[in-house]
C-alpha cells in the first residue's frame, strides 16, 4: 500500500500452553496475520471474543514481543525505533488500568510525565481534554467514584494527551450503554477528522460500520477477509456486516 502507516508482515502469536495431560504446547492465538492501515484511515479488526483482537494491539503497540513476523510504521521496523513509535501511539486498553486511588487530574498529569512533557505544556494540555470530554468538574474526584462512561472517556483523553498520530483502542464501547457508546463513537469520529490514524477492534458490528473506513474480519487468528463495509455487504448480496460474517466463517460475531 502506498502512503501506509502500519503494515503487518505475517504476523504470528504462540502462547506457551499445557495441554490436557500436561506437556507443554502453545496455542496459536494469531497467524500469518499481513494488512495495511493507511495514514488517516480508521481501520477495525472485527471478530469474536476470543479471535485475537487484543493479542494483534499489543503486539502492533509493543507491549508483546511476536512470535514471528514484522511491524513497521510509516515504512520502518520496530524494532530499534520503540521510543520513536511509543511517541507516535496512543493506547485505549480493553480493561480500565487507572490508579483508582489518584485523582482525574492525577492520573492525566502521571501519564503526561511519562512522555516528558513540560509543566507548562502538561496543564494546557490536561485542561484542553478534560474541557473537550466535559470531565473539568471531576478534575480533583477519585477516579473510582466515576460513571463507567466517564472512565472511557477518560482512558481515551490520557491516550491523547501526548497528540499521537495513531490511536489504538481495544473494544472501546464494551460494556457501555447506547448513548455513551454514541458519545465515544463521536470522539473517535473526531480524532479521524484531524487526521489521526484510528485501529480499533470490537465485536460490535454496527461498531465497525459506523466508524471504520475499512474492516478485516478475523476468526480463530485468522484474517478471513478484508474491505470496506460497503464492498463486503455488496460481495456477499447481504444486508448487514452480522450476516457477513457469518457466512464467510460460519460463526456469529456477538456471542
Ligand atoms: N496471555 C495469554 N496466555 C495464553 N493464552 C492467551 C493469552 N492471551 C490470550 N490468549 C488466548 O489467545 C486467544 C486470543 O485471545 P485474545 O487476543 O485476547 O482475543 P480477543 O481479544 O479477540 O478476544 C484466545 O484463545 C485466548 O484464550
Ligand atoms: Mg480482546
Amino acid at each position: 500500500m502506498e502512503n501506509a502507516m502500519i503494515e503487518l508482515s505475517e504476523l504470528t502469536k504462540r502462547y506457551p500452553h499445557k495441554d490436557k495431560t500436561g506437556r507443554d504446547t502453545y496455542k496459536t492465538a494469531v497467524e500469518n496475520l499481513s494488512l495495511a492501515v493507511g495514514k488517516g484511515e480508521a481501520f477495525g479488526l472485527l471478530g469474536p471474543n476470543g479471535a485475537g483482537k487484543t493479542t494483534t494491539i499489543r503486539m502492533m503497540t509493543l507491549l508483546m514481543e511476536p512470535t514471528s513476523g514484522s511491524i513497521r510504521y510509516d515504512g520502518a521496523d520496530v524494532r530499534g525505533h520503540e521510543q520513536a513509535i511509543k511517541r507516535l501511539i496512543g493506547v485505549v486498553p480493553q480493561h480500565v488500568n487507572f490508579d483508582q486511588d489518584l485523582t482525574v487530574g492525577e492520573n492525566l498529569e502521571l501519564h503526561a510525565r511519562l512522555h516528558h512533557m513540560g509543566k507548562r505544556e502538561r496543564e494546557a494540555r490536561i485542561r484542553e481534554l478534560l474541557r473537550y470530554v466535559e470531565l473539568e468538574d471531576v478534575r480533583n474526584d477519585g477516579v473510582r467514584r466515576l460513571s463507567g462512561g466517564m472512565k472511557r472517556r477518560l482512558l481515551i483523553m490520557r491516550a491523547l494527551i501526548h497528540h499521537p498520530r495513531v490511536l489504538f483502542l481495544d473494544e472501546p464501547t464494551v460494556a457501555l450503554d447506547p448513548q455513551v457508546r454514541r458519545r465515544i463513537w463521536a470522539l473517535i469520529q473526531a480524532m479521524k477528522a484531524q487526521g489521526v490514524t484510528v485501529f480499533l477492534t470490537t465485536h460490535y458490528i454496527e461498531e465497525a460500520e459506523a466508524l471504520c473506513d475499512r474492516v478485516a474480519m478475523l476468526s480463530s487468528g485468522h484474517l478471513v477477509d478484508l474491505d470496506t463495509p460497503a464492498h463486503f455487504k455488496e460481495k456477499t448480496g447481504l444486508p448487514t456486516l452480522e450476516d457477513v460474517f457469518l457466512k464467510l466463517t460460519g460463526k456469529k460475531v456477538s456471542s
